[in-house]
């Protein structure tokens, strides 16, 4: 897992930083890989990776009345989300929503997962959220090493959009449900509601759209070849889109059918033989489950709002209950609100940011 080895010619100041740093006994916080990683960040100060936002701390929510009665089940809600520095505004504000809008608050932990184990992102989430349940796991990049094929847009072809893939090998093997959720979202409603759909036996639980064109997922190069499209849907319901931001998972059954290597073999067909998609995660998911997931009603995933992948155009939400917000596509909210040219919805996210914003006009 997490390593780091002195490269050859490794710079005199390097080795000094990092003697100074087990002198200065900062490694002592760390077991001893990661303080590895310390080592790295110390050599490179000015890399703007390690130039965190600063949050404000969030109140500490309590499970409420209802969760402490005698005899009722308590069952820990896993949730699943990417960590990166750059989405790190959006995350904060997803996990603030979550906490908000749940009756047990306290029964809900979080499992995050990041390129590397640094030291600051874990600082930074446990000054925001002091009392938050969580652990940091790595996902190495190197696991989809030359397994990424360009897609639409860069931000898709980023390795940690890939970590879903993985879950089930990253997270603890007692963990058999988890929620995964994107960072660009907001939740507005309890989210175990959520935790408890029924997956009727099914790997995956997520928010089906039979209206969307099924189509234009896949390329001509896809439908054209018969011994692909001809099975690859073959004894499944009707297959429709649905989006992997927001996903149930039966990790127990992911582990035990090999889907993570179902997903690797499709993103294989892609990178080695013939472009059958033009984005990124998503479509090696459709092509394993799509038609073969259990339904979740809509309202957990109000996804789109960030506009479509190339020009990030304001869109309306679609009428009807919401419990989950999702800025999918090109536009953030934060990026938009920062550039005072939000969409009408970037509104609904706004009051989820902790980000402490220097300009007194974004506070409140
Ligand atoms: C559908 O999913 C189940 C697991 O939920 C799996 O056993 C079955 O093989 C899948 N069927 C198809 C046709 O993909
Ligand atoms: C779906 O998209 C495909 C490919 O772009 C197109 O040929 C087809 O007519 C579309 N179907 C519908 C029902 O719009």
């Amino acid at each position: 897992m997490a390593s780091w080895s002195f490269p050859h010619g490794v710079p005199l100041l390097g080795l000094l930083s990092f003697t100074l740093l087990l002198l200065l006994g900062l490694s002592s916080l760390l077991p001893r890989s990661r303080a590895m990683e310390v080592v790295h960040v110390v050599r490179k100060p000015s890399s703007p990776e390690h130039e965190l936002p600063v949050f404000r701390e969030a109140p500490a929510f309590r499970n409420g009345e209802e969760c402490r009665e005698a005899g009722r089940r308590r069952e820990v809600i896993h949730v699943a989300m990417t960590l990166d520095a750059n989405y790190l505004r959006g995350t904060m504000a997803a996990v603030l929503s979550i906490l908000q809008h749940s009756s047990c608050p306290e029964d809900v932990e979080f499992h995050f997962l990041s390129h590397r184990l640094e030291r600051e992102l874990f600082v930074s989430i446990r000054a925001t959220f002091p009392y938050l349940n969580f652990r940091v796991y790595r996902f190495d990049p190197g696991r989809v090493k030359g397994k990424i094929s360009k897609s639409v847009r860069q931000a898709l072809d980023q390795p940690l959009n890939y970590a879903r893939i993985y879950l089930s090998e990253l997270i603890p093997g007692d963990v058999s449900r988890v929620i995964y959720l994107d960072s660009d979202l907001i939740v507005v409603d309890d989210i175990a509601k959520l935790w408890d759909v029924d997956l009727l036996g099914r790997v995956v639980a997520a928010p089906e759209y039979c209206h969307a064109n099924f189509t234009k997922y896949f390329t001509d190069a896809f439908w054209n070849d018969p011994s692909l499209s001809a099975t690859t849907f073959r004894g499944r319901q009707r297959p429709c889109y649905f989006n992997t931001g927001v996903m149930v998972l039966d990790v127990d059954q992911w582990r035990r059918g090999g889907y993570t290597r179902k997903v690797e073999e499709w993103m294989a067909v892609q990178k080695n033989t013939k472009r059958i998609y033009h984005l990124g995660s998503l479509p090696p998911f459709l092509l394993v489950l799509a038609g073969n997931i259990t339904a979740v009603n809509h309202r957990w995933n109000q996804h789109g709002l960030g506009g479509d992948n190339l020009e990030g155009r304001c869109r309306k939400l679609h009428p009807g209950p919401i419990s989950l917000l999702h800025w999918s596509g090109k536009g953030k909210p934060w990026l938009r609100l920062d550039s005072r040219k939000p969409c009408d919805v970037d509104h609904l996210w706004a009051p989820y940011d902790l980000y402490r914003s220097s300009s007194p006009s974004l506070e409140e």
